[in-house]
């Protein structure tokens, strides 16, 4: 099983290149976002309670996110892979999410870091508002979001960077062109862990 994370702000194209890598690899593409969403959708207790953080461009608190999370992907152990975007966002699940799936025989191989500045990433965000139905997709709450991503989620790059994990793209390029460079990303890190176990 090859798990890799996209890494990235608000904007950065996580959700545009994780399909695209999911059905060229036949991974399952995991969005704690879409996940999140699919619960405030069912307008459940829970729903609303989620609802009340992403409305205000707040992270949903850790051990609700990484409970929805571990469900959704122990459900999947048998997939070729996963994709996660949109998890880890803080070091908290970053450590979390090694220890439970490397415990399970499902520890994460690559983490890929999409860059783009941010005058294009609330140009990107807003571009999509009128059609998204995301209620957080307004000026005020991306720029909220971004605030959040450079306090609590940034600082997780140290972390795979100290592992030897980290690659860095960049998203600033045509969704081609940057889906070219995450696929020769995957290709490497699967020859040299294929080197390594023989
Ligand atoms: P989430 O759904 O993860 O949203 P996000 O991180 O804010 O990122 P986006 O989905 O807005 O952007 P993206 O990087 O996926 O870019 P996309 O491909 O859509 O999280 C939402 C909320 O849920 C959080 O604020 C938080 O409250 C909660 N949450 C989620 N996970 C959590 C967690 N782990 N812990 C705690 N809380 C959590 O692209 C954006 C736009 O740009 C699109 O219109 C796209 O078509 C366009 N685009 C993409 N690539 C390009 C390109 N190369 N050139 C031009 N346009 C492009
Ligand atoms: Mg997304």
């Amino acid at each position: 099983m090859f798990n890799l994370i996209l890494f990235g702000p608000p904007g950065a194209g996580k959700g545009t290149q994780a399909k695209i890598i999911a059905q060229h690899f036949g991974f399952l593409h995991l969005s704690t976002g879409d996940l999140l969403r699919n619960e405030i959708e069912k307008k459940t207790e829970l729903g609303i309670l989620l609802k009340s953080y992403i409305d205000k461009g707040m992270l949903v608190p850790d051990q609700i996110v990484m409970k929805e999370l571990y469900r959704y992907a122990l459900q999947h152990k048998n997939a070729k892979g996963i994709i996660f975007d949109g998890f880890p966002r803080t070091l908290k699940q970053a450590e979390s999410l090694d220890k439970v799936f490397c415990k399970k025989g499902m520890c994460i191989s690559l983490v890929i870091s999409i860059v783009v500045p941010e005058e294009e990433l609330i140009k990107r965000i807003l571009n999509r508002a009128s059609d998204s139905n995301r209620t957080d997709d307004n000026f005020q709450i991306a720029k909220k979001r971004l605030e959040v991503y450079k306090s609590l989620t940034l600082p997780v790059i140290e972390y795979y960077k100290k592992t030897n994990r980290l690659v860095e793209v960049n998203g600033n390029r045509s969704v081609t062109e940057v889906s070219e460079d995450i696929k020769k990303a995957i290709l490497s890190q699967i020859n040299q862990i294929n080197f390594i176990h023989g």
